[in-house]
């Protein structure tokens, strides 16, 4: 299978990243290199993109696609360490964060994503590094499953599908995707199950990979970074999936906007925290109804843009 994913929202990022003839961007989630290539077209033959990506086959596949442009540089690195992977370059006009996963790995049934087909379940973005999902579920305790299926899964059967998973690993340990499926097969049962939400054990496969890659943790403190890497007028653009993903993404925003911790009757600022960027747009941008008909995928896509003073 090619290494393929429709970028999301592609108008409104090119639209939101104001970009210029020879600047200087970076793209955190490379995946197909879709918007890197959208980017790269549009600043010409003296821009810049770092695009950066975790996973090996994402890296090996963009690069192949975009070795035509002298400005491309790939970089097989977590976009949570962007102060040490791109802190060494002048400050760039512009960034992206398309968060999640992409239709390839989603769709690559030996990554373990997926709960179609059965395969060991990895369900890593770096298969080189961390823990697979096999493992933590391994040795994870009751709680600590429940409590990730309940908090990245929005999964009301949290408890039930811990309890039973836990149950099962003491019978043989779950190694397969197929063994996941079956866990929360047992666990949720058939009479509540609406057709409206998709597979049954979608919740926990999302709850489970979010907790393997860890996605949220360091988002906040990721933003900050990403926005201080930039020069006065540039702009970081970050498409999220998730609901949780989002609110962090909207708060942080609103808090480099409007640092200031001092009580709001104070009559002047002691705190000394100051503003360092500027929200664009006001709220979150959403696909258009062409694009979620043509890309289910970009169903739930929310883009928020930020700009530094
Ligand atoms: C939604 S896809 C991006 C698709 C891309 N915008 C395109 O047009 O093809 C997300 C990509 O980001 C990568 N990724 C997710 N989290 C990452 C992280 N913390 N560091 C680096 N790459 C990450 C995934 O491996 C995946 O390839």
């Amino acid at each position: 299978m090619g290494y393929y994913h429709e970028p999301v929202m592609l108008r409104e990022v090119l639209n939101n990243l104001n970009l210029i003839n020879g600047g200087l961007y970076a793209d955190g989630t490379l995946g197909g290199g879709g918007h890197s290539e959208a980017i790269l077209n549009m600043i010409g033959q003296t821009g810049q993109l770092y695009g950066i990506d975790r996973d090996k086959d994402a890296i090996n596949a963009a690069s192949k696609r975009l070795a035509k442009y002298s400005g491309f540089h790939p970089i097989w690195g977590n976009f949570h360490d962007v102060r040490n992977l791109l802190g060494g370059l002048p400050p760039l006009d512009g960034g992206l964060l398309d968060l999640g996963v992409s239709s390839f790995q989603l769709d690559s049934a030996a990554r373990g994503f997926s709960y179609h087909e059965s395969a060991p379940l990895d369900m890593r973005m770096d298969q080189l590094s961390g823990e697979m999902a096999s493992e933590w579920l391994a040795n994870a305790e009751e709680h600590e499953i429940a409590n990730a299926l309940y908090k990245y899964g929005d999964e009301k059967w949290a408890a039930r599908i811990a309890k039973i998973l836990i149950e099962r690993r003491k019978q043989s340990p779950i190694l397969n995707t197929s063994d996941l499926v079956s866990v929360v097969d047992a666990a949720i049962p058939k009479a509540v199950r609406r057709k409206d939400e998709g597979h049954p054990a979608r919740r926990t496969f999302q709850a489970v990979r979010i907790v393997v890659n860890n996605e949220i943790e360091p988002l906040e403190t990721t933003l900050n970074d990403w926005v201080k890497l930039l020069k006065s007028g540039g702009r970081l653009c970050v498409i999220t999936f998730h609901s949780i993903e989002d609110r962090i993404v909207k708060f942080a925003f609103r808090k480099m906007q409007s640092p200031c911790i001092c009580p709001p009757k104070a009559p002047i600022c002691t705190c000394g925290l100051k503003p360092f960027a500027k929200v664009i747009a006001g709220g979150a941008i959403k696909p258009s109804n062409e694009e979620v008909q043509s890309n289910p995928r970009a169903r739930s896509a929310k883009l928020r843009v930020i700009e530094r003073l």
